[in-house]
């Protein structure tokens, strides 16, 4: 029996062995995704070519903002060049993050044929502006659309791939209960995020958001059900000077019995924030109606930061928003206009019957 076995392995290997030597020439051929032969019939002889076929992302890891337009780079080329050009496929893939749900079609094109599935139909092109250019162009860009997008080009044996990451570009801005500071738990502020058009940040947005500037005081919870703030410039006020910069934790806490501010992100231009040129000042209710008697809804927060961030609103004028606060935007500092910083100034929350003017906001689609 022993013997029989061994006997077996070696018939096995020498016909493995046999099968190498007579594929010779075309072992290569299916050996590597990367090459193929392509065969030239020229002058009455045969020449064989090794074709490469790359793709290639310039921007593996892009950011763009909600509402606007998107490019996704994706570039193939053959090494070495090719006289005449191929019939390629070009077809995109989408895969939420983070990972685990199976990948999606987004959009396959064959020379001028194309087809776009699901959500993206009629939001989806190829680009197309050079021989090689598959990028995808999305527009508008919605919000269920951040994730990994992988570009694959296929021709013939070949199928070749690259991947690009896309992510909101966003602001990150502070929030707390108009009762006042540290009252929400994690699912009061969660709500209140969403209340003004936002969400709960990520740490990566928090920590994105300090490493541009965003210095806070008061600690306030993050998606992942923790509570910190950010400092970039250490004082004694503010958890003392001994400590470095850097978005400071206090760890994961109760979400129910634990009371924080929150920090909330927005990432969406969809719409427009404008002040309301009105003939006087008005209080809350007189200022909700104004903004609906001129086609729109008095502005949330969310709305005014991204307002401010994205497309440099600036309005030296104090208004009423949303949730009862008055705030403005100042992108370019000024005497009289607050701070020496650029940012949302902030009144806080004021008694309704003053009178202010208001801030204002319309969907565009
Ligand atoms: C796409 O966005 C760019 C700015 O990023 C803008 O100039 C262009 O007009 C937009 N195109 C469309 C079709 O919206
Ligand atoms: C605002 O003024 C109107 C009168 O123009 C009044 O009816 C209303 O109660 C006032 N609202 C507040 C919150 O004071």
């Amino acid at each position: 029996m022993q013997s029989e076995i061994v006997n077996m392995r070696i018939i096995r290997h020498l016909l493995v062995l046999l099968m190498h030597l007579s594929l010779g020439t075309f072992a290569e051929r299916f050996s590597n995704g990367y090459y193929y032969q392509d065969i030239v019939n020229g002058n009455g002889g045969m020449y064989f070519h090794r074709i490469r076929l790359h793709v290639e992302s310039s921007e593996p890891l892009v950011s763009a903002v909600q509402g606007s337009n998107v490019t996704l780079p994706c570039h193939y080329r053959y090494e070495p060049e090719l006289n005449s050009p191929r019939r390629t496929r070009v077809k995109w893939f989408w895969q939420p993050e983070p990972g685990g749900v199976q990948e999606r079609d987004v959009m396959v094109a064959i020379g001028t044929r194309h087809r776009s599935y699901g959500d993206f139909k009629g939001r989806v092109r190829i680009r197309r502006s050079a021989p090689g250019d598959a990028s995808l162009v999305i527009n508008p860009l919605q919000s269920d659309d951040t994730g990994r997008y992988r570009c694959e080009i296929i021709d013939g044996l070949e199928d070749e791939s690259t991947t690009v990451h896309l992510k909101f570009r966003g602001v990150v801005f502070p929030y707390y209960s108009s009762k006042g500071r540290y009252l929400m738990n994690f699912h009061e502020a969660k709500e209140a995020c969403e209340q003004q058009d936002s969400h709960l940040t990520t740490f990566e947005q928090l920590f994105a958001a300090w490493e541009e500037g965003l210095d806070w005081c008061n600690a306030g919870w993050v998606a992942d059900g923790t509570a910190q703030y950010p400092v970039s410039v250490p004082r004694e006020a503010c958890g003392g000077t001994h400590l470095a910069p850097g978005v400071r934790s206090y760890g994961a806490r109760d979400k129910d019995l634990d009371r924080f501010d929150a920090f909330c992100f927005t990432s969406s231009i969809r719409g427009e924030v404008y002040f309301l040129q009105h003939h006087s000042k008005l209080n809350f209710t007189e200022a909700e109606e104004a903004c609906q008697n001129d086609g729109g809804h008095i502005a949330k927060v969310g709305q005014l930061y991204a307002a401010w961030r994205f497309v440099g609103f600036d309005q030296c004028d104090a208004g009423w928003l949303a949730d009862g606060s008055v705030r403005y935007p100042i992108v370019t500092p000024r005497i009289n206009c607050g701070l020496s910083e650029p940012g949302v100034r902030s009144f806080g929350f004021l008694p309704k019957h003053l009178k202010h003017g208001v801030y204002c906001y319309k969907v565009r689609w």
